[in-house]
């Protein structure tokens, strides 16, 4: 059963915090919220980098066909499913990312950012992008980062001015629709990319990464949230989750809209993490 609705006590919630700090502090090291970067974190990718790794042999996705198409709100019609894939995984961060530099732009680094679990969900969220961008490497594609959609930045530049109880809300839904999205990618790369299990064993890892932070953020917006406020972001998930899709038509062509809202309203959180061992496990805060 979903724990992503769950309230939690006064008590609960300071156990929670102090619990998931420790666990920041322990995965990522310090937050550099001007630089984007953790010096821990760092170590991570200086590992990928120094393995580059790459598809042997002709790349699934063509890369000319990914650049016309990912500069598209639309894609072309006909495209294969590793194509759909890389376009949706190029994607799919670019809300949060988008969101959290607007709200770096508004607020700036807090005075006491190391203390502050917030800061590093917003360093993390840079940190996906790059993870995304090593992933499609893995597959021979290479990216950019670009932004969300017009409607999408407006969405989100409206959200970063809302008061935080207002905002939070809508925040909690756009992270479980992210885990859902994320663990329905990775699905699909096991079929897709079989045919090169070091490419794929490339792909796990980077998403195992991205899948721990947000099922992490999941639980720290809704330590925030008072049971009324969870009450009202569990009625708006559904308009959430079709509000992403908008942005992001090749995941609908991918997977299905409907597949996509009943992945994203089962809103099981814990079962994507359940794998990783580096998870921030609720229950021992
Ligand atoms: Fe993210
Ligand atoms: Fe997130």
């Amino acid at each position: 059963m979903s724990t992503a609705f769950q309230p939690m006590s006064p008590d609960e919630k300071d156990r929670f915090r102090s619990a998931y700090l420790a666990h920041l502090r322990a995965r990522d090291g310090v937050p550099d919220l001007a630089a984007q970067r953790f010096d821990i974190r760092e170590r991570f990718f200086a590992r990928i980098d120094a393995s580059p790794l790459c598809w042997k042999g002709t790349p699934p996705v063509d890369q000319g066909i990914f650049d016309r198409n990912y500069s598209r709100s639309s894609p072309e019609r006909g495209l294969d499913e590793a194509t759909l894939w890389a376009l949706a995984t190029a994607k799919t961060n670019r809300a949060e990312r988008f969101g959290v530099e607007r709200e770096f732009e508004a607020h700036g680094v807090p005075a006491n950012a190391a203390e502050d679990p917030h800061v590093y969900i917003q360093v993390e969220e840079f940190y996906h992008t790059r993870i995304l961008e090593d992933a499609l490497a893995a597959v021979g594609v290479r990216m950019s980062v670009s932004k969300p959609g017009f409607t999408t930045q407006m969405l989100v530049r409206t959200m970063v001015h809302l008061p935080d109880d207002l905002s939070d809300v809508m925040v909690l839904c756009g992270e479980i629709v992210g885990v859902a999205i994320f663990s329905l990618l990775l699905g699909k790369a096991r079929t897709l990319f079989a045919a090169q299990p070091e490419a794929l064993a490339r792909v796990e890892t980077l998403f195992a990464q991205i899948l721990v932070d947000e099922v992490g953020h999941v639980h720290f917006v809704r330590s925030r949230l008072t049971a009324f406020q969870l009450g009202w972001a569990k009625r708006l998930l559904p308009l959430v989750a079709h509000g992403a899709l908008e942005d992001l038509p090749e995941l609908v062509l991918l997977f299905g809209r409907k597949e996509i809202l009943r992945h994203a309203v089962a809103a099981d959180v814990d079962a994507a993490a359940a794998p990783y061992p580096d998870r921030f496990v609720v229950n021992a805060a």
